[in-house]
């Protein structure tokens, strides 16, 4: 039986020590200083101020409008409410792909303006410079494989990646790579189950999944899915923990009326 240590403050290193004990590690998304302040008091492990936001917060259909500046705004918010979490943020499409030295800018306004702790990066074999260059700075990089959202363009599909025995060998080997780069920490996204075993047991650093199985160290959810706020998006690894869109909407309706109706405010809500 695992004893489970309690941590003050999630760092890096917790992160690995957690995989080597066998307790999973919870990630959740979060944009904006309330909702974080929530999943922080409940306990998560790492917020993720995901590029999501782009989707979840602007109602972009895809990852890559959202710009650095924003990323800060929102990894900002978020860092005021944290106490514990780690607070890892995502290099937004477009500011480390390119050129090293640019990514390592990006890099350095994130930690820099937002006091976040780590950055996340889509990629394997083709950012290596970039991810070289950042680390090479002290900042914690996150890898993140398989489904990866920046390039939906060249997928063309939101279906599962890596069945196919080349796409899953490549993925392994960017695995590995990002690992002996000095990465902290792996997402997988929407991979078979089998793949995710294969690389977290192969890895020394902690690999969290979004649809990659069970038999990875730990789970991440966008929350605005989780909670059941957004209706649109329904994949199989979704598990929808509330229906905040009903409870929401009957609450928005219960105010429409009592204000049409003259009940609200009552005497007692008046000065
Ligand atoms: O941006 C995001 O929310 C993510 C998760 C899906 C892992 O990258």
């Amino acid at each position: 039986m695992n004893t489970i240590k309690e941590y003050k403050k999630i760092t890096t290193h917790a992160l690995y020590e957690m995989k080597e004990a066998g307790i999973k590690i919870s990630m959740l998304t979060a944009y904006d200083y309330t909702m974080a302040k929530i999943i922080d008091r409940s306990g998560i492990d790492v917020i993720l101020v995901g590029d999501s936001a782009s989707n979840v917060m602007a109602g972009h259909e895809t990852t890559l409008p959202i710009t650095l500046d924003q990323m800060i705004y929102h990894a900002s918010s978020v860092v005021r409410a944290v106490k514990r979490a780690l607070i890892v943020v995502d290099l937004p499409f477009g500011t480390y792909q390119g050129n090293s030295k640019e990514a390592l800018n990006s890099a350095i306004r994130i930690m820099k303006e937002s006091g976040a702790h780590a950055v996340k990066m889509e990629g394997g074999i083709n950012i290596k410079e970039s991810v070289e260059r950042i680390l090479s700075a002290g900042i914690p990089v996150m890898g993140h494989l398989g489904l990866v959202p920046q390039s939906i363009y060249k997928f063309g599909t939101y279906e599962v990646r890596a069945r196919e025995e080349a796409e899953a060998n490549q993925l392994y080997e960017d695995a590995i790579l990002l690992e002996k780069l000095g990465c902290f920490a792996i997402v997988l996204e929407k991979i078979p189950a089998e793949l995710g075993k294969k690389v977290s047991s192969t890895l020394k650093i902690p690999v969290i999944g979004i649809g990659a199985g069970k038999y990875v160290d730990g789970q991440v959810l966008v929350t605005h899915d989780m909670l059941g706020m957004t209706t649109e998006f329904s994949p199989r690894f979704l598990r929808r923990y509330a229906n905040l869109n009903e409870i929401m909407t009957k609450a928005f309706q219960q105010y429409i009326s009592d204000v049409k109706n003259g009940d609200f405010p009552s005497e007692k809500e008046q000065y």
